[in-house]
């Protein structure tokens, strides 16, 4: 089949990719010429397990910023562009909008084309991109006839994008259309039905996933995936409530997470307590769900909550910082990890970028090492006065007390007798509790978990 992809961040060149990889023919389209050209080269954006290699195969793959070039042959058409937080919450529909208003302008409908939307938007917006859509092109004399419209939320992870794509759990249709139904079905079907050849540009599950299709309306997909993100924070910030309280009894939090999650209806994933969730989905999609229950006057005490909480952990671990060295004005504190999580170079909405601001703000030099983010940190974070360091080694130089805020396995491996000599104060606070379980490799520090 004839695929477009409208956005190429994570989600849509993941998709894109992967579709050519099970045969179809994908056209990429961005505004961003920088990125396309990376693309036409192909060279991935972003920092994306086996993107790169996937790139490099011989797949029919084009990249554009000019959608006129591609949309006519098109018969699915995706919208995968960003849905950022506006300062109170809402998201940001800056982008879907636009994405809408150029197929609708471009496209001249002359055979079944269906418009899929994989962003993640507020309910009720997919309803309102195909009105936009329909207006657009009836209104320059097209047959809207043709046009059919679905939802297609996107459940993959950073850093693990293309294993998600490739071997989803769950795979969510939302259209009372039927042809735009069987249209979506038949473009995934080699990965619903896992049919395809595994592609050895990444690790392969043990075992092939039984993927389930749940076909619905285009407002309960657009649910599924905000009432997914959310469960699965308020899933960490249950866990960091819990936390808090077992340091107070004396319990172990490891074990505690542990024990639960041999329950296989609680399930091991998502109970890692620390310094909380950051990233590009949670902390925007909750914010998005309770702007859209605000709307109707409708309480989400729950997911308050569990942003409450999140919050409340960098608090927790500023005091616990303070409790040692009383105060942080002139005090210089090494911070290993800038990314959200690991395994991504991503430091955009990192709850370790949140904790440099809190600790500068209140006087503290940071100075702060990553093993992948530094790069993009350098550009986006240039202006915050963030010292930026290569070598762990030196980051820790002169320091009064060692954060770890992102759980990079990298940061077992260091020589952190070595790093103690550095440190001025040998205070380590394990915001990502990496080495709690490992404390004999910090055994000179006096160490402390969140
Ligand atoms: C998430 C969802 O998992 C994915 O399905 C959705 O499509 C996009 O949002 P992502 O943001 O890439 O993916 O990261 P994820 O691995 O889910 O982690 C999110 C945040 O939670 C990170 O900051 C991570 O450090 C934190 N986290 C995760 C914890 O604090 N504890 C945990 O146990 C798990």
């Amino acid at each position: 089949m004839h695929v477009v992809t409208i956005g190429t961040g994570y989600v849509g060149i993941n998709t894109a990719a992967a579709l050519a990889y099970i045969g179809h023919s994908v056209w990429g389209v961005d505004v961003d010429a920088h990125k396309i050209e990376m693309l036409k080269s192909r060279k991935a954006p972003i920092s994306e397990a086996g993107l790169d290699a996937l790139l490099r195969l011989p797949l029919d793959l084009s990249f554009t910023t000019d959608l006129a070039e591609c949309i006519q042959s098109a018969d699915v058409i995706f919208i995968a562009v960003g849905t950022p937080s506006l300062p109170n919450g809402e998201a940001n529909l800056a982008y879907v909008m636009s994405a809408a208003e150029d197929i609708g302008r471009t496209l001249k409908p002359d055979h079944d084309v269906t418009v899929v939307v994989k962003s993640t938007v507020p309910v009720g917006v997919n309803e309102m991109l195909e009105r936009k859509i329909r207006m657009c092109v009836t209104a320059d004399g097209g047959n809207d006839a043709y046009l059919h419209f679905a939802s297609n939320p996107e459940f993959l992870r950073e850093g693990t994008a293309l294993l998600d794509t490739f071997y989803p759990d769950r795979f969510v249709i939302g259209t009372k259309d039927d042809i735009a139904y069987a249209m979506l079905y038949a473009l995934f079907e080699p990965i619903i039905r896992q049919t395809f050849e595994m592609p050895d540009f990444i690790d392969a599950p043990s075992k092939r996933p039984e993927t389930q299709c749940l076909r619905t309306d285009q407002i309960s997909a657009e649910m599924i995936k905000y009432a997914s993100n959310v469960f699965l924070a308020l899933k960490i910030s249950y866990a960091n409530e819990i936390a808090g309280l077992a340091e107070k009894l004396g319990g172990n939090m490891a074990d505690i997470s542990r024990g639960m999650g041999m329950d296989k209806r609680i399930a091991p994933y998502f109970l890692q307590s620390g310094l909380g969730w950051g990233g590009s989905c949670f902390p925007k999609d909750s914010l998005a769900l309770l702007s859209m229950a605000k709307d109707y006057d409708y309480e989400m005490p729950i997911v308050q909550a569990a942003v409450d909480v999140n919050e409340r952990q960098k608090t927790r671990l500023v005091h616990k910082v303070l409790e040692k060295l009383y105060t942080l004005a002139g005090k210089r504190i090494a911070l290993f990890g800038l990314t959200f999580k690991p395994k991504t170079d991503d430091v955009r909405n990192s709850p370790a970028v949140d904790i440099a601001c809190e600790l500068m703000r209140r006087g503290a030099v940071v100075v702060a090492h990553d093993p992948e983010g530094l790069a993009l940190a350098r550009v986006i974070y240039r202006d915050l006065g963030i010292v930026f360091c290569d070598d762990p080694e030196l980051a820790a130089q002169d320091a009064d007390a060692l954060i770890i805020a992102t759980e990079w396995p990298f940061y077992r491996s260091v020589d952190w007798a070595k790093i103690r000599t550095f440190m001025r104060t040998p205070f380590l606070f394990d915001a990502r509790n990496l080495l709690r379980d490992q404390k004999e490799l910090v055994s000179g520090f006096e160490y402390c978990g969140l």
